[in-house]
């Protein structure tokens, strides 16, 4: 199969190329470098794609519609998965415009682009973050999900509708994910992880804010690339639709599913893994929360699990121990 994934310099578009590469796909990998965060860490991932002669590597940024159009053009791809974004909930307080610019603009380009050339699934990735303070639990996607507490949520969420009028208008089967919490080697530095890993080695004190009270539904990354896998296989149409959960639109191949285990760990047992695992004790400085954090997240994977028929099982324990792994070999390297 030939997949066309934007964000491959990034965390999860890194990992999701490379599974698909050694299983013998052929992966065009799209993405702008943008400087979000550690430049030697994405040319790091980069490097290590471009050793598979069936990857292609384009640098260009979403927002460059022509550029973009001609690259999906000319590889024809089967599957899009469309990772490239702004990331980060907190960095869009500070910086809306990269958001905007990256998720909407360059989103939109997406679209236009898979009418214009056509394929045969499209694949998006959404936000745990678009529940917002949903106050039942677990976050199902039924939910209603129309109160986004940041930036990022909602530019994420508008994503989702651009795409299901697309889906509609123009019959792209389109299946739009909602990633929550997703770690794993080769991680993002921004995120609590890769921070508190970090600060702990260097002797300096990790910043807990909410006072430990948060909690999240974590994701390793290896099974988040299964759930993709698995789901890009499950192309929407009516023969495939869940009775009772099912989120396929009515009027478009338009699907949305979350890709969570539904094991949420509080930020103080999450911590207490790092700990156990690193063999020491954290130096904690206790924040309040901070503007536009959600006090929990929980994933539903039931419709992940009627679909594909399984879901993240990787234990905490495992997940940190192989990001440690990693980070104590490449930590010279990530600058
Ligand atoms: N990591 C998580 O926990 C998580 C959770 C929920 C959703 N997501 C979503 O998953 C996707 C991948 O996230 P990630 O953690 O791999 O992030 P990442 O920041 O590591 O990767 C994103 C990549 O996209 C590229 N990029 C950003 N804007 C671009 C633009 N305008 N044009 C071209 N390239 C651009 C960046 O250079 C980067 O390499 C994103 O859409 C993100 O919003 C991630």
């Amino acid at each position: 199969m030939r997949y066309f994934i934007t964000g491959t310099a990034g965390f999860i578009g890194f990992h999701l190329a490379r599974r698909l590469l050694e299983e013998g796909h052929d992966v065009a990998g799209f993405d702008g470098m943008t400087p979000y965060y550690s430049l030697r860490l994405k040319e790091a991932r980069n490097a290590a794609l471009v050793q598979f002669p069936s990857f292609h590597a384009i640098m260009g940024m979403l927002e460059d519609a022509a550029l973009l159009k001609a690259a999906i053009s000319a590889f024809k791809p089967d599957v899009i998965v469309h990772l490239a974004a702004q990331a980060g909930v907190r960095y869009s307080l500070e910086n809306p415009k990269a958001y905007l610019d990256s998720n909407l603009v360059g989103s939109w380009n997406i679209l236009e682009a898979a009418r214009e050339v056509g394929v045969g699934h499209l694949m998006l990735a959404s936000t745990s973050s678009v529940y917002g303070a949903n106050p039942g639990i677990p976050f199902h996607e039924t939910d209603k999900a129309d109160e986004p507490l940041t930036f990022y949520a909602a530019t994420k969420k508008s994503m989702e509708l651009m795409a299901h009028s697309y889906s509609h208008l123009h019959k792209i089967p389109t299946t739009t994910f909602r990633f929550f919490t997703v770690y794993g080697p080769w991680g993002r530095p921004d995120m609590a992880l890769f921070k508190f890993v970090k600060a702990m080695t260097e002797g300096d004190e990790i910043e807990i804010y909410g006072e430990g009270k948060m909690s999240r539904d974590f994701t390793y990354i290896d099974d988040l690339v299964q759930s993709i896998i698995d789901l890009s296989r499950v192309v929407p149409s009516e023969e495939n639709r869940v009775p009772d959960l099912d989120t396929l639109s009515h009027q478009a191949p338009f699907r949305l599913v979350n890709i969570g285990g539904g094991q949420p760990v509080g930020l103080l047992d999450f911590i207490e893994t790092i700990e156990l695992e690193m063999k020491m004790p954290a130096r904690r400085k206790m924040l309040p929360m901070q503007k536009g954090d959600v006090p929990r997240t929980f994933a539903s994977p039931d419709l992940l699990v009627a679909l594909t028929g399984r879901k993240p099982e990787t234990s905490l324990t495992q997940g940190v121990a192989a990001f440690l792994e990693w980070y104590r070999q490449h930590q010279q390297d990530i600058g």
